[in-house]
């Protein structure tokens, strides 16, 4: 995982649909019928197209070279090893030939995103303990693959996970100490990085015995929800690794997520480290900013309760 801000191609909702158009004829024969932009980060754009037949598809546009490989081997990957439905790939395409971005089309998932599902925030209190239930199983599922070693899921390459993490934690430190030195990240962010260093040896002091495949990014935005709010998919993995499974759980607490009490189900199903609480505070924490050294955008709304959480759990050490 390379920390460093990442050059994307001006290619913005407009042409995304244009290009969607173009797409889906030199891949399914016809022009679509109609096209409907669905949402978008930093570094991805999703189209659905849509045929009178009542066929459909979604084209995801990256904005950044050397993503479409990683992006459509985890989507696969996962796909095995997971009982709740992720979109099955159809294509993947290079830019060229008048379409600017890279972008693989996949199987329409019903429904929408639980984050923007607000029904969802209003379910009772057994209803939404199911669906936890629901998606901590599946992600359970993921986790029990394993590997010989951990890593990114198209090369593991290290013997013990604090091989692979520590390096790339230390880098983002050291990039967080210039983006500080150039006036663009708080003092507070700072601090509280230095603070959580200083104890590093602690939070990571129990060995991580098994190489889990993980997600990478299962917040509550990439969980979809269909009619009935039934769960309809998982979408969209984000630096898919085998790593220590508990790095697929701080995204549980980000956005609406512990509403939904995906956490703490997983940890009561499946047990959790003696300082796992400290190590999420930390993987988050170090996520967002990794994020935001890559994207150049600081979402607060993620970044302020990360920073807060990493302060008080460094209290109870
Ligand atoms: N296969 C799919 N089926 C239906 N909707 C999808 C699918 N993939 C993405 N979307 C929609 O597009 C939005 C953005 O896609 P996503 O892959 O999560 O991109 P980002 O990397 O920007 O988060 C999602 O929140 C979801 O609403
Ligand atoms: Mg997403």
């Amino acid at each position: 995982m390379k920390v460093e801000k990442i050059e994307v191609i001006d290619f913005d909702k407009k042409s995304a649909l244009q290009c969607a158009l173009k797409v889906a004829k030199e891949y399914f024969g016809k022009t679509p019928d109609r096209v409907k932009y669905l949402g978008g980060g930093s570094f991805g754009i999703a189209v659905g197209v849509h045929y009178k037949s009542g066929r459909s598809a979604v084209i995801k546009f990256l904005r950044s070279d050397g993503m479409l490989e990683k992006e459509v081997h985890d989507l696969k990957l996962l796909k095995r090893h997971c009982p709740i439905k992720i979109p099955s790939v159809f294509f993947a395409r290079k830019r060229g030939g008048g379409i600017p971005a890279d972008c693989y089309g996949m199987e329409t998932i019903e429904g929408k995103s639980c984050l923007f599902s607000f029904g969802m925030l209003l379910k009772g209190k057994r209803y939404r303990q199911q669906f936890a239930d629901q998606i901590t199983s599946a992600l359970h599922s993921i986790h029990e693959y394993t590997g010989e070693k951990f890593g990114d899921t198209m090369s593991p390459e290290c013997d013990d996970w604090l091989d692979f993490y520590r390096p790339f934690a230390l880098s983002v430190l050291k990039a967080a100490e210039r983006l500080y030195v150039a006036g663009r990240l708080s003092r507070t962010i700072i601090d509280v990085m230095h603070s959580a260093w200083a104890k590093f040896d602690v939070i990571f002091s129990e060995k991580v015995e098994r190489a889990c495949l993980i997600h990478g990014d299962l917040n509550v935005g990439n969980i979809m929800v269909g009619k009935g709010y039934k769960i309809s998919g998982i979408i969209d993995p984000l630096n898919s690794m085998y790593a220590d499974r508990e790095y697929d759980l701080f995204q549980f607490d980000n956005l609406t997520g512990k509403r939904f009490f995906l956490r703490e189900t997983y940890i009561k199903k499946y047990g959790a480290s003696r300082y796992c609480m400290q190590k999420l505070a930390f993987y988050g924490l170090w996520n967002e900013v990794y994020c935001y050294i890559r994207s150049g955008v600081l979402v607060g709304i993620i970044m302020n309760p990360l920073v807060k959480n990493m302060k008080r759990q460094l209290e109870k050490i």
